[in-house]
């Protein structure tokens, strides 16, 4: 078995087609179809089944391709690992979910960059389903985010609170009413963010737990929007504190004090379980650590909880 056996399996799980793996590998179209078939020949089994003029993974093939996303991630950490410590500069790759890219990340960033200047960074902004997949395949080695799902191989750390408040529009009824009754929101147009957003599992659970009925309930993919939208009286909604403290302190929404709020949650720092991280996520993990991190405004720092610590790696 080759790295360039699995890199072709994967491509054309990505293209769908012999052609645009070759493409995308930069190779012949008969060197992706050998390498194919000299691996279902290894394994014994079909990885790929031709449908019309294209080609997919069987059933086995799909299973396979998560191990071979794995290997090839992980020995990539290994040549990045090996090279950052001989000198050679690292890459430290983040993610992190929607919410956190926009209101906790660049700051935190910011403080880390001065005490660490020149060091690399990239950072991938999207919601929580689509940064738990990239951490799973090894595109980022530390994402920050929500608590970390139930099953999958990531671990993670409680790093600062997160408490989710609801808010309206600055002249809602309720606005001043504290600890009122949830009822009192049902029948609201409630805004959600996109299906795969943390945030929105996290509303639905809160309006299913609350017995909160909406009158209506309204799609919007950002919370710059939703913001926007509450503010100019289309509905309230449940958000991140760390994303709504400005307007609240210019008067441009209102919290809405429902009993049961604010939900308190942290803010994670995500990694997977079993891989062993790169010196310069390594280092950032240590600077979240530190509390150095938490020298911005917002809420007060989360007590530390870990996640199946077991698997936490180290940050000598
Ligand atoms: P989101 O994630 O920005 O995708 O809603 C927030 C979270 O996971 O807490």
């Amino acid at each position: 078995m080759t790295f360039h056996q699995l890199r072709a399996l994967l491509a054309v799980a990505e293209a769908g087609s012999i052609r645009g793996a070759a493409a995308a590998m930069v190779v012949t179209e008969p060197s992706v179809s050998a390498a194919i078939a000299q691996l279902s020949r290894e394994l014994g089994v079909p990885l790929t089944e031709r449908v019309g003029r294209g080609i997919r993974l069987t059933e086995a093939g799909k299973e396979f391709a998560r191990y071979a996303a794995q290997i090839l991630g992980l020995s990539d950490r290994g040549v990045r690992a090996a090279r950052e410590a001989a000198g050679a500069g690292g890459h430290l790759r983040l993610a992190a979910v929607t919410t956190a890219g926009e209101y906790v990340l660049p700051p935190i960033l910011a403080g880390f960059l001065r005490t660490h200047p020149g060091q690399r960074v990239s950072v991938e902004v999207g919601n929580r389903a689509s940064t738990i997949a990239r951490l799973l395949n090894d595109e980022a080695d530390l994402a920050l985010g929500g608590r970390p799902p139930d099953r999958g191989g990531i671990a993670g750390e409680a790093f600062r609170d997160n408490p989710l408040v609801v808010v309206g529009p600055p002249d809602h009824p309720l606005r001043r009413k504290r600890n009122f009754d949830p009822q009192l929101l049902s029948g609201e147009t409630w805004l959600l963010r996109e299906p795969g957003s943390g945030t929105r599992q996290t509303t639905e659970e809160f309006l299913a737990a609350s017995g909160i009925e909406p009158g209506s309930v309204m799609n919007v993919g950002s919370n710059g929007a939703i913001k926007r939208a509450v503010s100019l009286g289309l509905g309230v909604t449940l958000i991140s504190l760390d994303a709504v403290a400005e307007e609240l302190a210019a008067g441009e929404l209102a919290r809405l004090e429902v009993r049961g709020s604010p939900l308190r949650r942290s803010w994670w720092v995500l990694y997977r379980e079993e891989a062993p991280l790169p010196p310069s996520a390594r280092t950032f993990l240590r600077f979240l650590r530190s509390g150095r991190s938490r020298g911005e405004a917002g809420p007060a720092p989360a007590a530390r909880a870990r996640s199946r610590s077991r698997g936490a790696p180290s940050a000598r």
